[in-house]
């Protein structure tokens, strides 16, 4: 075994459609991170682990990690990964890192999180960290996915959160979530990028148009995902930051395969 990595012991597996589940494993006292970043996790394999960049999904001071994860049949990780129970090892990077954290933006009135499918886990570490709400007093999240099951995940984390031990004041007079569906019946339709367009997120939310003096926004998606969602973003008047750079907004690569 590498020692970049250490051994972890899976303690829950909750599985939401054929296409996503939730796994929960030990936490070890030495691994650090800020919430919204993301590690590399997987299996033993014969020679070396076989690892992926997930994003935390559990907040920074929570005991266990979180993770959330796709199933991709002929995926060489998570075809295997999807079949773990309770007891099980998994192998856990020791470096976290990622640009989906509060310290790469300036500080401003509003957060916008914008995400679909897995890209939800970093948000769902953020809305459970009480520093999000410290610096921001409105926060909206929103997620979007091909079909309403696969939401189920996000309104569990959210709708949880007012029974939260840290951020259960906070949370629920500063959040808003916003779930979307693309290929079946919701209360909200559309992708990301034609509420953002169309000015029907903003309508829903009583709230102004994207503006860098006010909004600070945070996307995680697929890769066309997160270009056509940066270039909204951008035409709204929002420069990219980064950990060296704090700026207005920030984008990363939901994990795929
Ligand atoms: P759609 O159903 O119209 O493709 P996936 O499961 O493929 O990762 O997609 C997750 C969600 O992201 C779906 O609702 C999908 O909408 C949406 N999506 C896919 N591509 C983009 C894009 N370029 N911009 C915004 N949303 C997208």
């Amino acid at each position: 075994m590498s020692s970049a990595f250490t051994t972890e012991t899976v303690l829950s597996v909750d599985h939401y459609t054929d296409r996503l589940f939730k796994f929960r494993i030990t936490r070890p006292q030495t691994f650090r991170f800020r919430s919204g970043e993301f590690v590399m996790i997987g299996m033993a394999g014969e020679k070396k682990p076989l690892v992926r960049a997930y994003s935390v999904a559990s907040p920074a001071w929570d005991e266990e990690l979180e993770f959330f994860s796709i199933k991709v049949e002929d995926g060489p990780l998570t075809s295997k990964l999807q079949k773990i129970v309770p007891g099980d090892e998994v192998v856990l990077g020791k470096k976290p890192t990622g640009t989906l954290v509060l310290d790469a933006l300036t500080p401003a009135k509003r957060l916008y999180m914008f995400s679909t499918g897995t890209g939800f886990a970093p948000f769902a570490s953020l809305v459970r960290e009480p520093e999000t709400y410290e610096k921001f007093d409105e926060v909206i999240v929103t997620h979007t996915c091909r079909l309403g099951a696969e939401l189920e995940y996000s309104s569990e984390v959210v709708g949880a959160l007012p029974d939260d031990p840290l951020v259960g004041e906070d949370a629920p007079q500063k959040l808003r979530y916003v779930s979307s569906c693309t290929r079946e019946d919701h209360p909200v339709q559309g992708r990301i990028t034609q509420l953002i367009e169309s000015g029907d997120l903003f309508e829903r939310l009583g709230a102004p148009k994207l503006n860098p003096e006010t909004d600070r926004v945070m996307i995680c998606g697929s890769q066309a995902m997160i270009a056509d969602t940066k270039a909204l973003v951008e035409q709204h008047g929002l420069t990219e930051g980064s950990n060296a750079k704090p700026a207005e907004f920030v984008v990363e690569k939901a994990f795929v395969g």
